[in-house]
């Protein structure tokens, strides 16, 4: 990889005309930066779906809500599938398809499952999906039927499904979890795309939500690779935002601990992270440590705050994706954070991953205008049966 380093400059000026040409190797997001990829398979091979190539937006009201002048959400939810998954599994679904997989598997809470599901029919294999019975979004468990997928339901959590899957002594099956290495070059794409978005001057901050840690994890790897075959020369900050019941990594950090303690029951309203025993956790907070970064969580309210200023602000996302402005709040607010700093948001979902959870909370915040005013609001917005 060393003609990489000389070549910095002529790959930043091949990565960013590939997306005017019309292949659509060149024109995913993902298979675009294939220098810096595992790259064995031919054009026709590449299972894509034109993931990757987000924008950033910058923040508005929600600038102003934070407290800090320079804000941008890098907006993967705005993928095919409508989630960051994208990234990883376009990478994963070639590399089992490459190996001759006939089916393919994943342990989901739900957005990788639609992921999964989706590539995994334009490959033309079997998908198999575990998740924790009755808590994916119906939004995420829809798009998986809707793309085929088989799917197995779990009584337990997140963790149980993640369990049941590696216990599977099926030879023929072919796991997609986010531990998977082809999925993790895919999802550091990510980054390689926001630098160039950003003329690869890093920004001050990046903060990316926390379950499992698999995107933090790879963002880490980015960065690391980046530096190394100078593309850049600094990098950002990376903070992780967990919610506060499913903050087995938070609280490792805060305590100042050297082992993660899992947690037996993680619970909070962004079921997207509820997640007690992430797996990545060690590569996770080599990134964090590497880049000078931090580990913090927010509660359920701050989330569903942050989700309604984001939003308001016109650029919507799902539950999970909000712990990142409410985390940046909780951070000037505390003093902690420069309000001059550039700061790069990671909204991992799209707004319509949850409607159940926009729906209800709108129900309670009528409910408790209604109390606050003396009347007896009975009224839903949910559809009726
Ligand atoms: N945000 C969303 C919308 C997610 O779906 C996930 C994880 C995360 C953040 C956290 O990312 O696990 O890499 O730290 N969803 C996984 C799933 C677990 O099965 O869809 P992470």
């Amino acid at each position: 990889m060393d003609s990489i380093e000389a070549d910095a400059a002529v790959l930043k000026r091949r990565w960013l005309e590939r997306r005017t040409s019309f292949s659509s190797r060149d024109r995913s997001g993902v298979w675009r930066f294939r220098e810096l990829l595992p790259d064995t398979y031919s054009a026709s091979g590449v299972v894509t779906l034109a993931e990757g190539n987000t924008p950033v937006v910058a923040g508005r009201k929600t600038a102003e809500w934070a407290g800090v002048k320079h804000l941008w959400f890098k907006h993967l939810g705005w993928n095919p599938t409508g989630s960051f998954k994208d990234l990883g599994m376009t990478v994963g679904m070639t590399e089992a398809k490459f190996s001759g997989a006939k089916a393919v598997a994943c342990a989901s809470t739900g957005n990788t499952a639609a992921s999964l599901a989706a590539y995994a029919a334009r490959a033309g294999v079997t998908g198999r999906v575990y998740l924790p019975a009755g808590q994916a979004s119906n939004n995420k468990l829809a798009q998986a039927l809707d793309f085929g997928a088989e799917i197995v339901q779990i009584e337990g959590s997140f963790d149980d499904a993640l369990n049941r899957l590696l216990e599977s002594d099926d030879p023929d099956l072919y796991f997609l979890n986010s531990i998977n290495p082809f999925r993790v070059e895919g999802q550091k794409t990510a980054m390689f795309e926001l630098l160039e978005q950003f003329n690869w001057q890093p920004p001050d901050y990046l903060v990316v939500p926390g379950g499992n840690l698999g995107n933090s994890s790879a963002f880490g790897k980015a960065f690391a690779e980046l530096c190394r075959f100078g593309f850049i020369d600094r990098v950002p900050r990376m903070i992780i935002v967990q919610a506060e019941g499913a903050n087995p990594l938070a609280r490792m950090w805060n305590a100042h601990e050297a082992e993660l303690t899992p947690l037996a029951h993680p619970e909070t309203v962004a079921t997207a992270i509820r997640i007690g025993n992430p797996r990545s956790w060690k590569k996770a907070l080599r990134g964090v440590e590497a880049t000078g970064g931090a580990v913090m969580d927010v509660t359920d309210e701050e989330i569903g705050e942050a989700k309604t200023l984001i939003g308001h602000d016109g650029i919507g996302c799902e539950p999970a994706s909000a712990t990142t402005l409410a985390g940046i709040r909780k951070l000037t607010s505390e003093g902690k954070l420069d309000r001059d700093a550039s700061i790069v948001a990671i909204l991992t979902g799209h707004v319509l991953k949850d409607t159940d959870y926009i729906i209800k909370a709108q129900e309670k915040r009528q409910a408790r205008k209604d109390a606050a005013a003396g009347s007896k609001w009975e009224g839903t917005l949910a559809p009726q049966a």
